[in-house]
């Protein structure tokens, strides 16, 4: 029986969803070389929000973090999250961007490429997936686990089969919200393992409290690598424990292998900086506590709160449970899109304007026409023609790949950063987050001269907001 391999999670995903992506590079670095000894499958390492998180909040270059984290980790393999046609950004960029992204990701230290779509359209997932093959990288297609009347463990597998055609080196089930159960969990994994070759791997988040049995039910089911957090960054809406997972597999036929000795060390390190989180405020105990919500109207833990926000700005905070009823059905409407960003915002904002409105439709905003309309990619149910008619008029669906209408975008960028150049991969920074890579860009020039920055104490805004 082969052992289960360990994905660590506390460089991206874990300090993504606990303290919204602050981690400093600075904070990273002391603990990388013992992280390298551990033995891990792959550290989760970059990607996500990340990316942004760094030009926008801590004035680093992110690509500089990448390579950075590459000089300190030299056997252990590096993985990144990477949305698709989305790359790291919020739309849908051109095929050039997209290579080019890919093979300046790899040239700079990732190994494996977790590869997802918001939709499961896996005509969104293409060019990455090719560009991945194409630099020698590893494809880790990821399916977006939902729950509705619409997907089911055969769909997913469809999916999985249809990923594993495309090239995928691996499967993710990628499981935002910690909605997959432990036996579900274990059919799924089944499903999956007899459905397709490559090694299936699970991305789960403790935020319903149950993902470290989902783990094991789905570890039992014969899944190949999980993902954990080392346990100061775990649990909440982070991932499981690393050590309680090792502990947990320890001395059986799927034991991990990893030492605790060793795991001590990187947990000895992130505690005190656990401390440091708590009392800047970065790290709201709020997070770390079981999220029922979740587990009762399914949406994920970001969305409720966001309308939460969205009804009290409107002085209606008492319509929440109608906007809870809502949800389902504009979801229906929509084609049963999994709830996961953008669509999850999407979907909840309509919700919100149909209770507000009073009347459904009365108000449509511009996001969710875009979704009706095809913008971001097929809805895993194709949308009735007449709700469509009733939302975008006689506008023409779109059908093809999105992607597809797209026009290079390289060449004029180019021209664009060329008062700010210092490095090809600048050009990618500005192509996902013109303004925000733009501000960074002033900052470094200014640094670089020895003059004020503009953006002020970098240091002091660190750990902010
Ligand atoms: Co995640």
């Amino acid at each position: 029986m082969a052992k289960v391999k360990i994905t660590e999670t506390v460089l991206r995903d874990s300090h993504q969803s606990l303290i919204a992506t602050r981690m400093t590079t600075e904070e990273m670095l002391p603990i990388l070389s013992e992280m390298d000894k551990v033995g891990y499958h792959s550290l989760e390492a970059w990607g996500g929000a990340t990316f942004d998180s760094c030009l926008r909040f801590l004035n680093e270059d992110p690509w500089e973090r990448l390579r950075k984290i590459r000089a300190e980790v030299k056997n252990t393999k590096l993985q990144m999250l990477f949305r698709g046609q989305n790359i790291l950004g919020y739309r849908h960029y051109a095929d050039d961007v997209v290579e080019y992204f890919v093979q300046k990701s790899i040239a700079n230290g990732i190994d494996i490429l977790r590869i997802f779509d918001a939709l499961n359209d896996a005509r969104n997932l293409k060019t990455a997936i090719n560009a991945t093959k194409k630099e020698g990288g590893h494809v880790q297609a990821a399916i977006s686990y939902t729950l509705s009347p619409v997907h089911s463990n055969e769909s997913f597998a469809k999916y999985a089969k249809q990923l594993e055609e495309m090239g995928a080196d691996s499967i993710c089930i990628k499981d935002m919200s910690g909605l997959l159960t432990p036996y579900a969990a274990y059919d799924l994994v089944k499903m999956l393992k007899s459905t397709v070759k490559i090694p299936i791997q699970l991305h789960t988040h403790y935020t319903t409290g149950i993902a470290s049995m989902a783990i094991l039910k789905a570890v039992e089911a014969g899944v190949d690598v999980v993902d954990t957090a080392i346990s100061p960054m775990a649990l909440g809406t982070s991932q499981p424990p690393t050590e309680a997972i090792v502990a947990t597999l320890a001395g059986t036929e799927y034991d991990t292998g990893l030492d605790m000795a060793q795991l001590d060390k990187i947990c000895k390190h992130f505690t005190p900086l656990r401390e440091e989180y708590l009392k800047s405020g970065l790290l709201d105990p709020k997070v770390l506590k079981v999220d029922v919500n979740c587990l009762l109207y399914q949406v994920p833990g970001g969305m409720l709160s966001n309308l939460v926000s969205q009804l009290k700005q409107q002085g209606k905070s008492e319509k929440l449970s109608e906007v809870l009823d809502e949800v389902p059905r504009v979801r229906a409407d929509a084609g049963y899109p999994p709830l996961v960003t953008p669509s999850s915002q999407i979907v909840g904002t309509q919700a919100v304007l149909n209770v507000i409105a009073g009347e459904r439709y009365k108000l449509v905003s511009k996001e969710f026409k875009g979704l009706v309309r095809g913008d971001y990619g097929q809805t895993p149910v194709p949308i009735p023609a007449e709700f469509r008619k009733k939302i975008i008029g006689n506008e023409s669906p779109i059908t093809c790949r999105p992607a597809d209408m797209l026009k290079p975008e390289l060449d004029s960028l180019r021209e664009a950063i060329r008062p700010y150049y210092e490095q090809e991969e600048d050009v990618l920074s500005y192509a996902l987050f013109e303004q925000v890579a733009t501000k960074f860009f002033e900052y470094r020039k200014a640094k670089k001269y020895g003059l004020d920055a503009e953006n002020g104490d970098a240091a002091a805004k660190v750990h902010s907001v």
